[in-house]
Order: structure tokens, then sequence, then C-alpha cells
């Protein structure tokens, strides 16, 4: 049976990690924190507590649980109270684990990196080209930085089986905070960046996990690929589709640029003060504020096969199905 570890795997992605690869009948082990939400991970997975924060603890953990054939280390943090916590996270956690395993000689057959297109940042707002591997990467978030470093540190190892995928905007039952969005539209308002039009991506949740166990069983090594649905949407296009499928009118609010900013800054600050993590931040600011998040997909579909299942008016649809049910809506 192929052995395989997920980290993270009691977030939003993590989840259906664990679900497709018990799915695809391989050995899974959910590695999660003491303090993770195990409610959506499948009962036979295999939850196993890994300390990523303490390099010489997360050793004996890892050799304990024996080489795996496939890793994808998808914790990380999307947002987050300190500043420094996106480098100590996605950076600095990234290489405790990729040495830990180096030097307790459990280094898998692959070991996949959920990195993210905010790594190279957004597009030209002028040539509206999308974002493509061979391009140089420009992150202007924390975050796009964090996961740019690890991807770094990854690729700099000799002969280190690296994968890596860097989806855009991922969505899909149990997520958050594009939920946010639909919680606002169903409340019959459709805030906007001002009157700019905006160039978007999206990737169902499970369309994005099936890349993953593709590119896994692959014979890719050492490569990374950009991750969307293949199509491009609007702004306007996005808030119809959610409109569409929760049966509401809207009212169109463009909120001045200005403004946005003043409110994530102010955000940010205040909820830092308490300890909390606002959905609104810097961070996400300066994402909104961007106008082309369009990226190559050519590599995907020709290099794996790779076809959506969902595109963003049937993976909408199926979203509001279940926020309804589980009375999230
Ligand atoms: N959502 C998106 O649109 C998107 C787009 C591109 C890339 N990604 C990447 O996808 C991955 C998963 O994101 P998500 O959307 O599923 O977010 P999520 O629901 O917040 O899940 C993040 C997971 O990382 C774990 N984690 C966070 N800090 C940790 C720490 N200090 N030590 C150990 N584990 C820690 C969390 O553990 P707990 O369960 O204990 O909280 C959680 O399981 C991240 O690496 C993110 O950068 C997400």
């Amino acid at each position: 049976m192929t052995k395989i570890l997920v980290t993270g795997a009691g977030g939003f992605i993590g989840g259906f990690i664990a679900e497709e690869g018990i799915r695809r009948n391989y050995e899974v082990y959910a590695g999660v924190r003491a303090s993770s939400n195990l409610r959506y991970l499948p009962e036979s997975a295999h939850t196993v507590v890994l300390t990523l924060s303490d390099k010489e603890r997360l050793k004996r953990e890892l050799a304990a649980l024996g080489r795996f054939d496939y890793i994808i280390h998808n914790a990380g943090v999307t947002k987050c109270n300190k500043k420094t916590d996106f480098d100590l996270v996605n950076h600095q956690y990234t290489r405790h684990f990729v040495e830990a395993l180096t030097e307790t000689d459990t280094v898998p057959k692959k070991f996949l990196y959920v990195s993210s297109m905010a790594a190279y940042g957004s597009g030209n707002p002028k040539t509206l080209e999308p974002v493509k591997s061979s391009d140089t990467p420009r992150p202007d978030t924390l975050y796009g930085i964090s996961k740019l470093k690890a991807e770094e540190f990854i690729r700099s190892i000799p002969d280190f089986p690296y994968l890596t995928v860097r989806p855009t905007g991922v969505y899909g039952p149990r997520e958050k905070d594009y939920f946010v969005f639909l919680q606002t539209v169903n409340r019959h308002m459709e805030p906007a960046m001002g009157l700019r039009k905006q160039h978007l991506t999206f990737i169902y949740v499970t369309d994005l996990v099936r890349v993953m166990y593709l590119a896994l069983e692959s014979e890719y090594i050492r490569k990374a690929w950009f991750v969307s649905d293949g199509k491009e949407y609007d702004n306007r296009e996005y808030a119809a589709i959610v409109k569409k499928h929760l049966d509401k009118w809207a009212l169109f609010l463009p909120v001045p640029l200005f403004l946005v900013k003043t409110v994530s800054y102010t955000l940010d600050t205040v909820c830092g003060w308490f300890g909390v993590s606002p959905t609104l931040n810097r961070d996400k600011y300066k994402i909104m504020r961007a106008t082309n998040w369009k990226c190559e997909t050519e590599p995907l579909q020709k290099e794996l096969g790779f076809v959506a299942e969902y595109d963003l008016d049937k993976g909408i649809e199926e979203c509001i199905k279940w926020y309804k049910k589980e009375k999230w809506l």
C-alpha cells in the first residue's frame, strides 16, 4: 500500500487531500497539531501529531513513522497576527521539515510542496499576460515572499525529490475566506474594489487535490506547476455566478481603493492587539487590489493531462449547496 503523509491535514485543503488519498487506496497519515480540528478527517486516516516548530522533536516523530512513499507538505498560514509568522511557519518550518527528513534518512520518493500563486505575485496589469513559471517571481505580500523562500530552499537541495504546486484562489466546501463574499451577497450586498475590472482565476478544491495526486503519480520530479481551472473570470462575472446560485439580488457597492486600504490596515493593527487574525488585512488588500490573477495552465494540461472537472459555475453551485446544508448560510 502506498504510504502518504499530509501536513496541515486538519485545515481546509488538507482534509480533502486526506480524503482523496483514502479514495485512491493509499495508507494516509494525517499530520496535525494537538489543537487541530479533526472533524473533517476521514476515519481511516492515521492521525499523527507533528511538531514542525521544533526540529529535534520532529526528527523523533518522523523517525518513529518510518519512510513515506509520498509527502504532501500543505501546512501553512495564509493570514496571521504577527507579521513574522509568515516567514516562521511557511518558510522556517518547511526548512525544519525538509532538514528533519534528510537527517533521519526518511526522504520520501516525492515531496510535494503546496506553494501559492502569491509566490510569484500578480501578473502585469497592462499586458494581462498570465504569470508563467519562466517569469521572475515578484511576490508583493509577506505571505507570497514566505512561500517563495520555502520553494527556493527546497529547490536548492541537490537531488531532493520535490514537486511544487502553485494554486491560485482555492474554494470549496468548508472554505472560510471566499465564503465571506458569499455571506455578503446573501445579505444583498456586492462589494467591489472600485470600478476596475479584475481578471480572476480559481480552482475548486477537489480539482486541486487531483492535480497533486496526478503529479505524485507522474514521472515528473523537481518541477512546479501553477494550478487554476484554466478559465478567467472578471469580478462581476464571479458575483453574477454567486447571485445566481444564491438566488439573491445584491446592491453593487464599489468601494474606493483608499477606503479598503484604510480599513484593511486598521483592522490588521487593531485585531493584532487582541490576538485575532482579520479576514481583511494588509496582505489581502494587496491581493485584492491586483487586477491580473491569470496564470499559465498549459503545462498542467500537457504534462499531467489535467482537465478541471469544476468551472466556477459548477463549483460555486456545489459550495452553496454545502454551506446551506451545513447551515453556514
Ligand atoms: N486557500 C487558498 O486559496 C490557497 C491558495 C494557494 C495556496 N494555499 C496553500 O494551501 C495550504 C493550505 O491552506 P488552507 O487554505 O487549507 O488553509 P487552512 O485551512 O488554514 O489550513 C492550514 C493548515 O496548516 C496548519 N498549520 C498552520 N500553522 C501551523 C503551524 N504553526 N504548525 C503546524 N501546522 C500549521 C493548520 O493547522 P491547524 O489545523 O492546527 O490549524 C492547517 O491544518 C497552505 O500552505 C496555503 O498557503 C492556499
